[in-house]
């Protein structure tokens, strides 16, 4: 690889320990696939936060490297942590977890990292721009803004986007570069426009063509739709960037005339439904995977705010502290029902230590409790699954 003479002597150690270890891996990483150099980035999000998902192991890791002196040098957000940091009691978390989880939070911030742990950051906290290389390691958000922003980033993991932020740079090599980021095969449409269908149009999708980019005709995703067909194809697939005719900002920039076409409708959601759907008994129901947006957290206080909740299952609404301290009055209503989370979701946080069967209107929840928390699930539209409790 080409490194500067700044970036050789990271590499040597003349910046401290954890930038020499972060320039190693990076390089390594660059390395393996093919990295001519260096990218400058302008932001990180970081997974690798959860303590049910790192164990003691990670907390051990992190330790060190905040020994080491890190801090991060570009803007970083953390992804969803096991538990809400306030109402960790209330989820049957344990005290020991608790403890851990909370060092966890402290070691990030003590890097500069913004310990607002949630899975949307580019909703307000961490906005990319246009073309601005970044790297994030949170597989439904980091197609999110290389997609619907045109941010590049590839699918990093925990360790890899955390090195990024302490150096600032990323290898510069997979969507990073504007020739691998050419759509592979058309995806012609044919659904509904709720939200949950764009999520099982991701999960159909992902399932089909793996790590593929796909370009969308016959659909027109806002915020919302797009966050959770990203998750869902990040799921089902490995898929971390899609073009939408007419609305990605990359689109019109490759030629899409020679590619193979694919046909997903109502048959092929039908399969994915039936394929998710495990259960008709639930225990808990959790919704926001990707965390709930304020239109979300708006449209359900709507839709719940005349119901009386007459079964007694858990219901936990999963969003960032940013959304619950604007939706004060909805969260009001909302919390008659269950619990209004923050920093958390029901995929990172052990579940399982508490609950078998868990509801959701999520592909991507609906992929990841049934395979990381041992869950069977109820994968329906929300007002189907609200049902279930009025
Ligand atoms: Fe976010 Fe958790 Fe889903 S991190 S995308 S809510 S699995």
């Amino acid at each position: 690889m080409n490194l500067t003479k700044d970036e050789e002597a990271i590499l040597k150690g003349e910046s401290g320990e954890s930038a020499r270890k972060a320039m190693e891996l990076i390089t390594a990483i660059g390395k393996i696939y093919g990295a001519e150099d260096l990218v400058n980035i302008t932001s990180a999000h970081l997974s690798g936060a959860s303590y049910k998902t790192i164990g003691d192991g990670g907390l051990i890791y992190l330790e060190d490297v905040v020994k080491g002196g890190a801090k991060v040098k570009v803007k970083s957000t953390l992804n969803p942590v096991g538990m809400d940091r306030n109402r960790w009691s209330e989820m049957h978390i344990s005290e020991d977890f608790a403890k851990k989880q909370l060092r966890i939070i402290e070691l990030y911030k003590s890097m500069g990292v913004n310990t607002t742990c949630s899975c949307t950051p580019y909703t307000g906290v961490n906005v990319p721009k246009l073309g601005d290389h970044v790297a994030w390691a949170e597989s439904s958000a980091l197609s999110y803004v290389n997609s619907m922003i045109g941010a590049r980033t590839n699918r990093e993991g925990g360790p890899g986007a955390l090195a990024a932020a302490i150096l600032g740079k990323t290898a510069n090599y997979g969507l990073h570069l504007k020739k691998n980021r050419k759509p592979d095969v058309v995806i012609d449409v044919n659904i509904g426009g709720s939200v949950f269908e764009y999520s099982l149009l991701g999960q159909a999708v992902g399932s089909i063509i793996g790590n593929k980019i796909p370009y969308f005709r016959g659909i027109k995703p806002g915020l919302e739709e797009a966050k959770t067909m990203a998750g869902a194809m990040a799921s089902s697939g490995s898929v971390a960037m899609f073009h939408v005719d007419g609305v990605t900002p990359e689109y019109a920039d490759f030629d899409i005339d020679e590619l193979e076409v694919i046909y997903v409708g109502k048959d092929e959601l039908k399969e994915a439904y039936d394929k998710l759907n495990t259960t008709d008994d639930i225990q808990l129901i959790s919704l926001g995977c990707p965390h709930l947006t304020e239109k979300e957290i708006h449209e359900i206080a709507l839709m719940i705010r005349s119901k009386k909740k007459k079964k007694d299952v858990e219901i936990w609404f999963c969003t960032s502290s940013a959304v619950k301290e604007k939706c004060h009055e909805d969260v009001k209503i909302i919390e008659e029902f269950g619990l209004v989370l923050t920093d958390t979701c029901m995929v990172v946080s052990p579940i399982e230590k508490s609950f078998s069967c868990t509801g959701t209107n999520s592909c991507k929840a609906g992929n990841y409790l049934q395979t990381l928390c041992s869950q069977k699930v109820m994968c329906k539209d929300i007002t189907q699954l609200l049902k279930v409790v009025y």
